[in-house]
């Protein structure tokens, strides 16, 4: 979708994990299933997890809408007290749900699960909140990063255990804005 002009991202990019057509098609694609698995109910609350998730929780409400069922938007803002590239677990609420989840249909929106640890958290939390159902769509996961298994029921792509950056993911805050995920050259590290 580049008009051939030079992005200032792809000079720090080593090399593409998952391109910005392949995140198209696989949002269509999540969003159909969600769609038929929950054609039974009058509308979903999905749960965007900020600020990583709000790429996908923007192109995945917008291919549910093609399909259905009306989808209400929330968000929470979650830190997990991390070293660097890695995180520990421990979680803190920077921004809570604005309203009640009871008896709802909520469909958490996450960008990436990498050792599990924040959803871990964050399933116990909605859970105590007592929602009619909870699922989790993620777009990314990273199988040989897992520290704590959580169930999750719709995900995009299993990607190799590398630090990513891209649609959401960043690195010091940056590289959030590109429209593809990938990973930095070693030397953007010792900048
Ligand atoms: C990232 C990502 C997930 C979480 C996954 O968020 O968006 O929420 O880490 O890691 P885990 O499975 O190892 O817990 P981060 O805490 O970097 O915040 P951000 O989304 O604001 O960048």
């Amino acid at each position: 979708m580049s008009d051939g002009t030079p992005n200032w991202f792809d000079a720090d990019i080593d090399h593409v994990i998952v391109s910005e057509e392949q995140i198209r098609s696989k949002i269509e694609e999540l969003a159909k299933q969600v769609s038929a698995d929950y054609g039974h109910v009058e509308e979903v609350l999905l749960v965007g997890v900020l600020k990583g998730a709000v790429m996908f929780m923007a192109d995945f409400a917008r291919a549910l809408g093609r399909y259905g069922p009306p989808a209400e938007m929330e968000f929470m803002a979650v830190s997990s007290y991390g070293q660097g590239t890695t995180s520990s677990g421990v979680v803190r609420i920077l921004k809570d749900l604005d309203r009640d989840i009871a008896n709802r249909h909520v469909v958490v929106i996450e960008d990436i699960v990498d050792s599990g640890l924040t959803l871990s958290w964050l399933m116990k939390y909605l859970e105590s909140r007592d929602p009619a159902s909870l699922e989790v769509v993620a777009l990314l996961r990273k199988p040989d990063a897992v520290k704590v298994h959580v169930p999750v029921k719709y995900v995009g792509f299993d990607i190799p255990n590398e630090f990513v950056v891209g649609y959401g993911l960043d690195y010091a805050e940056r590289y959030r804005e590109m429209p593809y995920v990938g990973v930095l050259k070693p030397e953007v590290y010792s900048r």
